[in-house]
């Protein structure tokens, strides 16, 4: 039985990076044989977000904790747990989280990364609530940041146009019982594996000049297999969270779903009986960023004062792995 609290654990403040460099769809028509009318049609994006310079997964992870630790009125030594949900780290050793400690000075914190692909924010917030909850740590920082742009093949149409690069970060902390965290859910499914995957690069095919040349270091995936699971579980998930805490989603004021696809997320909002200004919709700026969708969403959702203290939120996502999940929160 869970421990009965008189707090709860709730987000207190955001932040977001995003790279400067921007590829439109026209960029990638020059390159690719594609069009602006299909990936409009199709995905819903316009433009996406790319790295370039001295920008990378740890940097645009410590520009956006430090805007989410100053409107927290947070010093980054307040930290007691830092974790970055990513899949797409600096290095693949040590940890991004070690990378982003490091870097923002949090020398209080205990650090970890947590691969869930673009589930990895929802993951992160369960497992935030949890140390609250339990009163094990005070302040949680949660980064979702993926730079997905430097493992995509730019020769595959199928997957290069969908993806970009950003990071959006936010602090985990106690508040009042009746607000806060309300309930989560989360799923995976390994047998689908391949789906979405790596084929080389990890330890089963270290890389190599063949692996290299056979650009199996990029990411391959099934759309249409994608698009059909995705299509089920977000609305799917959505109901089960908000049946969790005895609330559906007449009650919702907003949706915060992952930025997959246009067509994904309409069509969860069509099955949840959603007004399409419940919904929050970022993709045709930023196209996929994975772990960082949901968090810059929420961010530019809160600054545009479009979500206000009292709203009910839920949040939705699924990622590689498979993994997917939801939560349920009162802003
Ligand atoms: N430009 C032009 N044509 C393209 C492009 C492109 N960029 N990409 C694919 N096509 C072509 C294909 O080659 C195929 O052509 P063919 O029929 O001659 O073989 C055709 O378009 C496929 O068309 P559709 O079947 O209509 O494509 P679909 O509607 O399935 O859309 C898409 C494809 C956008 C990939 C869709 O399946 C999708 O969004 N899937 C989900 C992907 C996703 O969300 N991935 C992220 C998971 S989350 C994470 O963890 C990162």
């Amino acid at each position: 039985m869970s421990k009965v609290t008189e707090f709860n654990a709730g987000i207190i403040s955001t932040g977001r990076a995003l790279p400067v460099g921007k590829v439109t769809n026209s960029d990638l028509e020059a390159i690719l044989e594609t069009s602006d009318d299909w990936i409009r049609s199709r995905t819903g994006i316009k433009e996406r977000r790319m790295i370039t310079g001295n920008e990378t997964n740890s940097e645009l992870s410590v520009i956006a904790s430090s805007i989410a630790l100053e409107r927290a009125g947070l010093r980054p030594e307040d930290v007691d747990l830092l974790i970055v949900s990513t899949v797409t780290p600096d290095l693949t050793l040590p940890s991004a989280s070690c990378l982003v400690q490091a870097k923002l000075n949090a020398y209080n914190a205990f650090v970890f990364d947590l691969v869930a692909g673009c589930s990895g924010f929802v993951y992160g917030l369960s497992v935030a609530e949890k140390f609250i909850k339990t009163g094990a740590v005070s302040n949680v920082l949660l980064v979702g940041v993926d730079v997905l742009t430097p493992i995509m093949d730019w020769q595959d149409r199928n997957t290069c146009v969908l993806f970009g690069d950003g990071a959006g970060a936010v602090v985990i902390s106690q508040v009042e019982a009746d607000r806060g965290l309300f309930a989560s859910k989360l799923f995976s499914d390994g047998k689908k594996a391949e789906v979405l995957f790596t084929p080389a690069g990890g330890t089963k095919n270290p890389a190599t000049h063949d692996t290299v040349d056979e650009r199996l270091h990029y990411v391959r995936m099934n759309g249409p297999e994608i698009f059909k699971f995705a299509v089920k579980v977000m609305a799917e998930s959505t109901l089960d969270v908000l049946n969790a805490c005895g609330l559906s989603p007449s009650n919702l004021d907003y949706l915060i779903p992952h930025q997959a696809n246009i067509r994904i997320i309409e069509s969860a909002s069509k099955k949840l009986g959603l007004k399409p200004e419940q919904v929050i919709v970022n993709i045709e700026r930023y196209g996929n960023m994975s772990s960082a969708s949901i968090p810059v969403a929420l961010d530019e959702a809160v600054e545009d004062g479009k979500i206000n203290p009292g709203d009910l939120l839920a949040l939705v996502a699924f990622g590689a792995g498979l993994t997917w999940g939801s939560a349920v929160l009162k802003w």
